[in-house]
């Protein structure tokens, strides 16, 4: 039977699990892609503009995705604004990483940055425009020219709603090359076989069908799992489906522990405010007016890499420094600048503010607090794209017919520490690169392999969390998660926060075994919906706190009080973390890969920190 306005060779049948009938549509693609985020959708619309059947699986409406938030902007050196390369590019991605990014990948990225930006531009990205017609770059946190001696100006802007921009120009370009979309569709589990994927599982939210795609590729672009805690400039979508997906097929995920906290969300609401703030010449104060980011950093104060912004801040408040009646933020200005370039500019944290702040950030401070933004942790690939395990001692162990992508992904652009700006621009690089990949790999509308009961695991999967009648909502145990992570691992960490913070999540992790889901239901049910996303988010933030507790130094995003130096000659190498069914988690390492992909660039060994 085919289904409505869908691919030909959609079927469908029903399995039974526990006596209860599951209708099951089968289709057959040679790509498909979960998650339409900047990401998933320059895979989509890449793949299907090189003639592969392609298939995107979202469970909101792509323009939803949670690319549609990022506001300053995408990293390339075009040059419009003063002299740029992509090798200083590269070199400042490599510092901002604490040494820990993959020189290959780094390279790779910055190099591609230049020719995916222009590609954007002619696909119709609106992007801001310097008064000679180029696109506007803006200064981020730590981006420099010379190698660390000048301020670039790298960041491609549209305003402050780049990541909206580009994410309309992608889903349109997507539609106009044919791609087809299976929209509020939840990704269940990856469909292995013999250490091969071969396909995905999903739910219709709409309609209660399930089902079984089947693919040569599989392309995980869901996103972080920046809900593990409480407060987090990530939408509540961002549960991490697709790290959850790896690990239930056995698979590890890599530097968990590296979780960025970025310096400026609103206090108390966590929404992002731009660093292109700063880079507009934005600053931030204490509770004595003080411009404290000239002890911390002299040379690039607030435009020091967010780990250096937000330990900093951090410290001000519990030196008792913080703003307010509980001295408990820190204040970001903006006053200062001309209410027309905030106007031309900024006119989206200007909204913001004024929202969840009830700020006019032409007349008053912004109060602020480091949040929770990204995670530089994800499912281990290569610059192509492919998913990679240890196996028998072999760290490069690839995972055929897997592919992973945008910040589901440890690609290993980011190493301890992501620089602003380097996410959007890791989207289009490298949904690029798969591509190209994908390109020279598949043949278009080539067979699959007959795999007729594929899939019922997760089925039953669902079923059991359907009719799970304990006595704890889900909600519950998502809080005391959340709380957990917030409190014991955030932007500073010890050996007994982080031992506590453990003992804490195991019970969380053990208390799903009383776990409630009140609506038997398989249309529009949010309660097993939430559910699926929780079971989600729970071994992530076990892979992360493990992750965490295990790395015995501090290295970018990863402040551990205890053990406050780096320690190259111990730790220069990348945690691959696996958990369990029962929760807990064992860990292996990779190397750090400190050789470019050419010769065209030197190698740039660690060296100590200054900012
Ligand atoms: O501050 C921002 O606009 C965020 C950018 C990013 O995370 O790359």
């Amino acid at each position: 039977m085919a289904e409505n306005g869908k691919n030909g060779t959609a079927r469908a049948g029903s399995v039974s699990i526990g006596g209860r009938a599951y209708t099951v549509v089968d289709h057959e693609y040679d790509v498909v892609i979960v998650g339409a985020g900047g990401a998933g959708l320059r895979a989509t619309f890449g793949m299907a503009s090189k003639g592969l059947r392609t298939a995107c699986i979202t469970k909101v409406f792509p323009t939803r995705s949670h690319t549609v938030a990022a506001q300053g902007g995408i990293s390339a050196a075009l040059g419009n604004m003063g002299p740029d390369d992509w090798r200083w590019h590269m070199y400042d991605t490599v510092k901002g990483s604490d040494w820990l990014g993959d020189q290959d990948a780094i390279e790779y990225m910055c190099r591609d940055g230049i020719p995916a930006i222009i590609e954007l531009e002619h696909f119709g990205v609106p992007f801001s425009r310097t008064p000679e017609g180029k696109i506007y770059q803006r200064p981020f946190g730590g981006m420099t020219t010379e190698f660390g001696k000048g301020i670039a100006q790298r960041t491609c802007a549209a305003a402050d709603r780049t990541g909206h921009a580009i994410l309309h120009t992608l889903y349109q370009q997507s539609l106009r090359n044919n791609a087809e979309f299976f929209i509020e569709y939840f990704a269940l589990d990856l469909i292995m076989d013999e250490g091969v994927c071969r396909g995905v599982m999903a739910w219709n939210l709409d309609d209660g069908t399930i089902h079984r795609f089947r693919a040569h590729k599989t392309v995980l672009a869901t996103g972080g799992c920046g809900r593990i805690y409480q407060t987090a400039t990530s939408a509540h979508t961002c549960t991490g489906d697709g790290g959850a997906m790896a690990l239930r097929a056995g698979l590890p995920l890599q530097d968990m522990e590296f979780v960025q906290f970025h310096p400026t969300g609103v206090y108390g609401a966590g929404c992002l405010i731009t660093e292109g703030v700063r880079g507009e010449g934005g600053y931030v104060t204490n509770a004595n007016g003080e411009r404290f980011m000239e002890r911390y950093a002299p040379s690039a104060k607030d435009l020091a890499s967010r780990d250096v912004v937000s330990r900093a801040m951090t410290v001000e408040i519990r030196e008792g420094r913080g703003c307010g009646p509980g001295k408990d933020y820190i204040e970001l200005h903006i006053e200062h600048l001309d209410p027309k370039i905030v106007h031309e500019r900024l006119p989206g944290i200007a909204e913001t503010a004024r929202i969840f702040a009830g700020v006019d950030v032409t007349r008053e401070p912004i109060p602020i607090l480091p949040t929770c933004h990204y995670n530089m942790g994800g499912i281990p690939a290569n610059y192509h794209c492919e998913v990679m395990t240890v196996k028998d001692g072999d760290p490069f162990t690839p995972v055929p017919g897997l592919m992973a992508l945008g910040e589901a992904a440890s690609i290993g652009v980011h190493g301890a520490n992501r620089l602003g700006s380097n996410s959007l621009l890791e989207l289009v690089v490298f949904g690029r690169s798969a591509t190209n990949r994908t390109v020279a790999q598949i043949e278009p509308g080539s067979s699959h392999k007959h795999l007729p009961n594929a899939g019922e695991a997760a089925i039953a999967r669902l079923d059991r969390l359907r009719h799970a009648s304990g006595g704890t909502g889900t909600a519950q145990l998502r809080l005391e998660m959340q709380k957990t992570m917030q409190n014991d691992c955030a932007v500073f960490r010890t050996t007994q926060s982080l031992s506590e913070g453990c003992a804490k999540l195991d019970r969380v992790f053990d208390g799903r075994g009383d776990i409630r889901v009140k609506d038997r239901s398989m249309i529009w049910n949010s309660d097993l919906m939430e559910t699926l996303e929780f079971e989600n988010l729970i071994v992530q933030a076990q892979a992360t706190i493990r992750s965490a507790a295990n790395r015995q130094e501090s290295r970018g995003a990863h402040a551990h009080e205890d053990f406050p130096d780096r320690d190259d000659k111990n730790w220069l190498k990348h945690t691959v973390v696996w958990v369990e069914e029962n929760g807990r988690t064992r860990i292996d390492y990779r190397p750090v890969n400190l050789q470019p992909l050419t010769n065209e660039v030197q190698s740039f060994p660690p060296k100590a920190r200054v900012y």
